[in-house]
């Protein structure tokens, strides 16, 4: 059978749904909006939630006894769309105390920011700053913005910072200037007035970066979101599959019910575990605005078809050889032995 005609009997499948009008297509979104918002909790995550209590229990210990430690830190490392944002941001929008400062005197147990682009001194304190409810107004020298972040963390009892794409420290600026934002904040876990804990979440650049300093790697424990394979995680894709079917009430179609979909789904989502329920999520929507009752493998080729415009050949929940594409690719492009084409394009061209 053709590639053709496998994602033509794939879609008539599913079949045709009942007819949905403006309204329907209303609270689909509002559906949709709420499964998005849902967190699926993971070993990683288990583990991140874990190694931030003992950090903060420690921290707790130190400020009652009114004596000095350093902080420590945590990176949360995986590639793009495994969920480290989402991972931290769960952890931080659980935390009991105060997180992001309400007003100027607000106690802020924890802020959060992106690093900004480029990531030179000047511009990671005044993000800091600005995370610390004071932006600053006018334009002034590095060393004066970081005595006001020191002064600021202090002010606001700030425990932990958490810093999202750390990778962009090492990637974003000259040798010269990476090191002085590296040591800068590295300075920050043992400040004698106030010691703050590190948070910093990124790709696997973020390893190379502490590996080769021995002050972080000290200071600083691991937390992975490794790739999802079939074979170790081939339970929890079902469960999660389950779940999300089940808050849509949607029946699971027999043709979703083997290994070999769930490795198409793994593969589809880049054996990255965010991805991966983007991918589920995106088969969810489609059979939901069809107004299905039943999700279908049919219902993934069209969604996978829509957000990389792929040709059927390159679509991974219809090709045969579908390990051999790159999911990744929008367009869609496969490797023959390593070498990467093209959709519609002719191999090696
Ligand atoms: N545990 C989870 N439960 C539910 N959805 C998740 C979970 N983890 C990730 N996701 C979803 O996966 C997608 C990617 O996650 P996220 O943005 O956190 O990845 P990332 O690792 O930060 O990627 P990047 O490096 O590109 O910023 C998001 O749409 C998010 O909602
Ligand atoms: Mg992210």
């Amino acid at each position: 059978m053709t590639v053709q005609t496998k994602a033509k009997r794939a879609i008539n499948k599913i079949g045709a749904g009942k007819m949905i009008d403006h309204s329907d297509i209303q609270s689909v979104d509002i559906q949709l909006a709420k499964l998005r918002t849902r967190f699926i909790t993971h070993q990683p995550y288990r583990d991140l939630q874990e190694q931030f209590d003992r950090l903060l229990r420690r921290r707790r210990a130190v400020l009652s006894l009114d004596t000095y430690l350093e902080a420590k830190g945590i990176a949360v490392v995986g590639a793009s769309g495994s969920g480290k944002t989402t991972a931290v941001n769960r952890l931080i929008s659980r935390y009991s105390g105060q997180t992001d400062p309400q007003d100027r005197n607000a106690i802020a147990e924890i802020v959060s920011l992106q690093i900004p682009s480029p990531a030179t001194l000047k511009y990671v304190g005044s993000s800091m700053l600005h995370a610390l409810g004071y932006p600053l107004q006018r334009d002034k020298p590095a060393a004066f913005i970081w005595d006001q972040v020191r002064h600021l963390l202090r002010e606001r009892r700030t425990l932990f910072v958490h810093l999202d794409e750390a990778q962009d420290l090492y990637s974003n600026t000259s040798p010269m200037a990476r090191d002085a934002v590296v040591n800068t904040l590295k300075s920050l876990m043992n400040n004698k007035d106030w010691p703050v804990g590190l948070i910093l979440s990124g790709m696997p650049k973020v390893i190379d970066m502490i590996n080769v300093d021995d002050q972080l790697k000290r200071r600083m424990s691991i937390v992975q979101l490794k790739a999802v394979s079939v074979s170790s995680h081939s339970n929890e894709i079902a469960t999660m599959l389950e779940r999300y079917c089940q808050v849509a009430e949607l029946a699971i179609g027999k043709d979703l019910q083997n290994c070999d979909f769930r490795a198409r789904l793994v593969h589809a989502g880049a054996n990255e575990f965010g991805l991966i329920i983007e991918t589920v999520l995106a088969g969810v929507e489609d059979a939901l605005l069809a107004g299905h009752a039943e999700l279908g493998i049919g219902h993934f080729v069209t969604a996978f078809q829509r957000k990389s415009g792929c040709i059927p050949a390159l679509n991974p929940f219809l090709a045969s050889d579908y390990l051999a594409i790159d999911p990744r690719a929008v367009m869609g492009t496969v490797s023959f032995n390593g070498m990467l084409t093209e959709s519609g394009g002719k191999h090696g061209a």
